[in-house]
């Protein structure tokens, strides 16, 4: 299973900066042994999908949908608009519209196997607050949103689920989980996953790591065994930078 790396650039980028950002992106080089994808806001789709042309490196990603396929919903983009675009992936339930927009386990779950249906790869983020890691309720609320978030997911669907382990405390603060710590909590993931699905999707789904990863550490998560890639946000803004982080994921 190659690693999967995933630029999530949250509310950055209209459509001019997208469509510079992926130009710019698409002169760097990159390692063949890895996947790369970049999640990008709705309106930038369409500007990044021009620039990138047919090119699947970066694949193209979105970072919210809704669950219905069409209807009275304003507002809302449906995965079917999504596939549109040759979306492939698309990030829910990340800590940020939990906590702003309040989107809930079911509704993480609901969004989840509707992309899934279209054949889009559901990113499932999920992580504790500072305050539930030093009370030692880390593993119980993320066993919890990982069993609640996969409920009506298929494992071996033509889109299967990646899991992005996201502690809040480490996201977008400078201080990231250590590699050793990101494993025990991914080990406690795939012990959801095995007993919702049987042992063979332990290993078989990704599980991936976010939390403030740069070029600098990024070799660190992803040569952890269990660690299969990284959700980076501030560290991909820049596509040099970027580049950089993708390449040093690799060994030199
Ligand atoms: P960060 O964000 O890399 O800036 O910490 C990660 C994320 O929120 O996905």
């Amino acid at each position: 299973m190659r690693n999967l790396i995933i630029a999530n650039w949250k509310m950055f980028y209209g459509p001019v900066k997208a469509g510079a950002w992926v130009r710019a992106f698409r002169r760097e080089r990159l390692p063949k042994d890895l996947e790369i994808s970049i999640a990008v806001p709705a309106v930038s789709l369409a500007a990044a999908r021009a620039s990138l042309g047919r090119a699947t490196i970066p694949a193209l990603a979105a970072q919210n949908s809704f669950w219905e396929k069409e209807g009275a919903y304003t507002g809302e983009i449906s995965p079917s608009m999504l596939l549109e675009f040759g979306v492939s992936m698309c990030i829910v339930g990340h800590s940020e519209r939990r906590t702003y927009l309040g989107e809930t386990d079911e509704m993480v779950a609901k969004k989840a196997a509707a992309l899934q249906k279209v054949g889009i790869v559901p990113v499932i983020c999920v992580g504790e607050t500072d305050v539930q890691r030093k009370k030692g309720q880390a593993k119980r609320v993320v066993k919890s949103q990982v069993t609640k978030a996969i409920a009506d997911l298929k494992p071996d669907g033509r889109a299967p689920a990646v899991i992005a382990y996201e502690p809040i405390w480490a996201i977008g603060s400078g201080k990231p989980c250590s590699a050793v710590e990101a494993k025990e909590m991914h080990d406690v993931i795939r012990d959801v996953l095995e007993k919702a699905w049987g042992g063979r999707y332990r290993d078989e789904i990704r599980v991936i790591y976010g939390g403030s990863v740069t070029d600098r550490n990024i070799y660190e998560y992803v040569s952890t065994n269990g660690i299969d890639g990284a959700l980076v946000g501030g560290a991909s803004l820049d596509p040099r930078q970027f580049a950089l982080l993708c390449r040093a994921s690799t060994p030199a």
